[in-house]
């Protein structure tokens, strides 16, 4: 088996057996006989016969679009299905639409004509009551607007969670599997990412025991997906209560991210991290993309779910 310079197969008898061995393998899909290589793709009929087949990427291809190339190369007649679990969107699917009230609140707001000007960063403060209100619901405390920043879309949230803790050295911990914008946005803050795993076995768990060694002392927070992408997770009362503790100990914060909230169809209600802000700080991250199925109007929202008020200590700022 060899590659040339540009790790660009050049005698393939066993494709699959190439990609296990070799390091410029960047990104390896055995069930689908697929592999990227420096900049080509290779697929193979089956797992034994490459066909040799290589499609040169630009570099500034996004993961979609390899996505799109990869989906695109699936031989038809395979029996064996391959599920994306990388669609986000509920509105690719027409059964899913949002209410007609939701529809129709957009239509009044517009015609009234007083929502055309500028309005303020954080976002408008209606906005914010009702949002601090929804969430106070399933709260054992009241949130108020002032807890609440406007974004968009809980992309947004994420970028601003992570821009506000970036400094010198830190690191932050994010599930794995988990959610890649995580990874991007540390990547532009030059914040450190270190993975802990979710545990199959156990619904997909926080393996805490790994999160406790992964811990020092630039760790700053823990991301909590929940209910979880792309697992589906979603955590009992008593394993949040753990991931709080273990932040608790550690003295991290947690980031929940609850862009799934209430999207919960298993035995496991959903119960939103903020029940435990007074153990430990929480920013919870949500928006409306998913449970009222409108991913396109980018509306998400950056709470400070912390009835001590850590966040607002001068200590906890200059840190
Ligand atoms: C876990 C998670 N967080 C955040 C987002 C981003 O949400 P939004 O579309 O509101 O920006 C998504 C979108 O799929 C997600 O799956």
């Amino acid at each position: 088996m060899q590659c040339n310079e540009d790790g660009e197969l050049e005698d393939a008898s066993s494709l699959t057996h190439f990609i296990f061995r070799s390091l410029k393998a960047k990104l390896v899909i055995p069930s689908l006989n697929i592999c990227i290589v420096s900049n080509s793709i290779y697929c193979c009929k089956d797992k034994y016969t490459p066909i040799n087949f290589k499609m040169q990427t630009p570099t500034n291809i996004t993961i979609k679009g390899i996505l799109g190339i990869l989906m695109s190369c699936l031989d038809e007649m395979n029996k064996n299905r391959v599920i994306s679990l990388g669609m986000g969107d509920p509105t690719a699917y027409s059964c899913f639409t949002t209410t007609d009230l939701v529809q129709d609140s957009v239509v009044q707001t517009l015609e009234s004509h007083k929502f055309n000007g500028y309005s303020p960063t954080i976002g408008l403060p209606q906005t914010r009551k009702a949002i601090s209100e929804y969430l106070s619901k399933d709260l054992p405390y009241k949130l108020t607007p002032d807890d609440v920043y406007i974004t968009a879309g809980c992309t947004q949230a994420i970028e601003v969670a992570i821009s506000i803790l970036a400094k010198p050295n830190a690191n932050i911990l994010v599930p794995k599997p988990g959610f890649p914008i995580y990874e991007l946005c540390a990547a532009f803050r030059n914040v450190e990412i270190r993975h802990f795993n979710l545990i199959p076995e156990k619904g997909w768990e926080v393996d805490l025991d790994e999160v406790n060694a992964l811990v020092d002392q630039n760790t700053v927070a823990i991301v909590i997906i929940n209910p979880g992408n792309p697992c589906g997770n979603v955590y009992t009362y008593q394993h949040l209560k753990k991931i709080a503790e273990t932040a608790k100990k550690h003295k991290i914060l947690v980031i929940a991210d609850e862009v799934y909230g209430h999207l919960a169809f298993g035995e496991n209600p959903f119960v939103p991290m903020g029940v435990f802000g007074s153990m430990v700080p929480i920013l919870t991250l949500g928006s409306l993309s998913k449970r009222w199925i409108v991913p396109g109007w980018r509306l998400g929202w950056f709470v400070t779910t912390d009835p001590n008020g850590i966040f607002k200590m001068l200590r906890t700022l200059s840190a």
